[in-house]
């Protein structure tokens, strides 16, 4: 659990500053979410250099910080909400190390193109998206996806977690609820079910806690088996 931070760090001030233009609403929603995410502590699992994708990225909020920390990070950015979308292009648009697409994720880690070539992927807060048998294509396409040495960051919820659970539950039903954010279920695993599923995709993972008060996230920093590395050499 992270305490909250009195004051932006200079890489907060670089993001932030990026989306000078946004309205009222979006603008206080986006600084309250850098401030209860921990993006920039996420982005330090992540390789210096190489394909990143980063998918269901909201905003954009996690891209810029990954690329404005090591610009010789080449990232692709994906959601499939276009309002968003317009939000983090516009917030990128002179940086040559960042792409903001529409599209699906799950569409997207599956193109073949990717097979070996991607130095880090993350999804921060979307997995639940999926049903339980998307999550399982999911992670068999990262797995495909990524380099030898890759890095897969899956940040969410552990439904075991008792009542900081019910609120991030809270959370999530009122912001689809509310049409805030496009989905139509929520998927969410205990904590040794996430363990449990990325073991069996073949990932060899750690997790901690990612999140600060109220909330119930957990950031699972994944790497692939030593036998699925020789298997994609
Ligand atoms: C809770 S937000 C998190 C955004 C971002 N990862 C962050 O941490 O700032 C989840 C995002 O995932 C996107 N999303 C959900 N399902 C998706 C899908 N199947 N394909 C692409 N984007 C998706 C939503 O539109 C939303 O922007």
């Amino acid at each position: 659990m992270y305490g909250l931070p009195l004051s932006l760090t200079t890489l907060g001030s670089q993001v932030l500053g990026r989306y000078a233009g946004a309205s009222g609403i979006s603008g206080l929603f986006l600084v309250a979410r850098w401030r209860w995410t921990p993006y920039q502590q996420i982005a330090s699992y992540l390789p210096t250099h190489g394909n990143i994708l980063d998918l269901g990225c909201g905003h954009g909020l996690l891209s810029l910080a990954m690329g404005l920390s090591e610009p010789t990070r080449t990232i692709l950015a994906i959601d499939h909400e276009p309002w968003r979308v317009a939000v983090a292009q516009k917030a990128v648009s002179d940086l040559a190390n960042i792409a903001v697409e529409t599209g699906s994720l799950l569409d997207t880690i599956a193109a073949e193109h990717w097979h070996g070539t991607v130095a880090g992927i993350v999804i921060i807060d979307a997995i639940h998206y999926l049903t339980p048998d998307e999550q399982v294509a999911f992670l068999d396409h990262a797995r495909k996806a990524l380099m030898p040495g890759g890095v897969l960051l899956i940040r969410d919820v552990d439904a075991s977690a008792g009542k900081t659970f019910f609120i991030n539950r809270l959370y999530e039903k009122m912001m689809t609820g509310l049409g805030f954010t496009m989905a139509k279920d929520l998927h969410f695993r205990s904590l040794a079910e996430w363990l449990n599923l990325l073991e069996k995709a073949g990932f060899d993972c750690t997790t901690e806690p990612c999140c600060r008060f109220p909330f119930a996230d957990r950031l699972f920093v994944c790497r692939l088996r030593a036998a699925q590395t020789a298997l994609a050499a």
